[in-house]
């Protein structure tokens, strides 16, 4: 069943929206019922997963649709190659419209699978996840897993719209909804400190379905990201501040299936601001905030492999420049800075 949400004012519609790269817009509230209003009068196909078939049915077979597996063993080229066969079965050409309905592996290869069919056709996203809404769906990078290997194909391509409507967070499973928080928590840590704030004064049991509270974080977490990415939107400089946690994070998710990435980002989030107190960057009370942040949202700071595994792993990660690495470390709440490290030296921060 899809919820059309209750009537909203236009000017309040217009409030919550952020415009990314003069081109993109996100919508962020009770926005579902925008949907026919940014669709353009073309053929539409909606890429989706099978979750989202099964919750939101009603919205989906209203369009030709193709659904995809879930989890990130389905985000691979295989499944890509799959889109494009169905989308030359169903006829799709140039002036067909993508729209990806479903959480970050969804959008992360609907994207793609437009940003490449035909070399290239318009999406739109419907972004049903807190993960989705705060990060994935929004900044235009999209691609899927090589070999394991996060993200390692892809390419930056801006969705023309981004609906977030914080209503369809209400079926997700309250592990997926957590996950999502810990990139709420890196916005927080990376550009707004009153964000950070916000959640330490959060209840967590409520948040899934307070609408109004769930509406500002998502937007400013939100507009963390399209600020950054209006100043480098193809990861040339400040865009790497977005990858705070993350280099640890893949590593966990290279070495280990126990944790899905939020829960790596938390673990990203809390070992990087040890070692940035260790490093003399950041003051031992604000890592004490950070880590009782995380502590009471119920994520555990212990990576579920030994070190030395996801050590080999970093090696690895993509973001690696020969034998250095861009490593984001918190300053303080709200500031961070990006060093160029020999990867060798990281090792033995870690
Ligand atoms: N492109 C980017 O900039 C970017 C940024 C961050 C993360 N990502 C990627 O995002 C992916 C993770 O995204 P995710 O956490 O949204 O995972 P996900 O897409 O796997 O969704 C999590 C689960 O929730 C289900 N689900 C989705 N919406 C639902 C809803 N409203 N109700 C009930 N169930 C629902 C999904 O079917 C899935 O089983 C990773 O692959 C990560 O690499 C990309």
């Amino acid at each position: 069943m899809f919820y059309f949400c209750s009537p909203i004012q236009y000017n309040k519609v217009m409030d919550l929206s952020i415009k990314v790269k003069d081109y993109s817009e996100v919508y962020v509230g009770s926005v579902a019922e925008l949907l026919p209003r940014l669709l353009p009068e073309r053929r539409i196909i909606v890429i989706s997963d099978t979750n989202i078939d099964r919750y939101y049915h009603s919205l989906l077979e209203s369009f030709d649709h193709i659904l995809i597996g879930l989890g990130e063993s389905s985000k691979t080229l295989l499944t890509i190659d799959n889109i494009y066969r169905r989308l030359i079965e169903l006829g799709a050409d140039r002036s067909t419209f993508i729209l990806g309905i479903g959480g970050g592996i969804v959008t992360d290869i609907a994207g793609f699978a437009a940003a490449t069919y035909m070399r290239g056709l318009e999406f739109g996203f419907i972004s049903t996840t807190l993960l989705g809404q705060v990060d994935a769906s929004v900044g235009g990078k999209n691609g899927v897993n090589v070999d394991g290997y996060k993200n390692m194909v892809g390419t930056f391509r801006q969705p023309r719209f981004v609906i977030c409507d914080v209503n369809l967070l209400r079926t997700l499973p309250v592990r997926e909804f957590r996950s999502g928080l810990a990139e709420v928590v890196k916005s927080g840590i990376i550009a707004d400190k009153e964000l950070f704030e916000m959640l330490e004064k959060a209840d967590f049991t409520t948040l899934q379905r307070d609408t109004a509270l769930l509406q500002q974080i998502v937007y400013r977490a939100i507009s963390v990201k399209a600020s950054i990415v209006e100043r480098d939107e193809c990861e040339a400089g400040d865009r790497r501040l977005l990858n705070l946690g993350h280099t640890l994070a893949h590593a966990i998710e290279k070495s280990s299936s126990k944790m899905n990435h939020g829960e790596a980002v938390a673990v990203g989030l809390s070992l990087i601001s040890d070692i940035a107190v260790k490093g003399g960057l950041l003051a031992q009370g604000d890592n004490e905030r950070i880590q009782n942040l995380l502590q009471r949202m119920g994520f555990s700071s212990e990576p579920p492999v030994a070190k030395s595994q996801m050590l080999k792993a970093i090696a690895k990660d993509k973001k690696a420049e020969g034998d250095a690495i861009y490593v984001v470390f918190p300053k303080a709440l709200g500031e961070c800075v990006v060093e160029r490290l020999p990867l060798a030296e990281f090792k033995t921060l870690v």
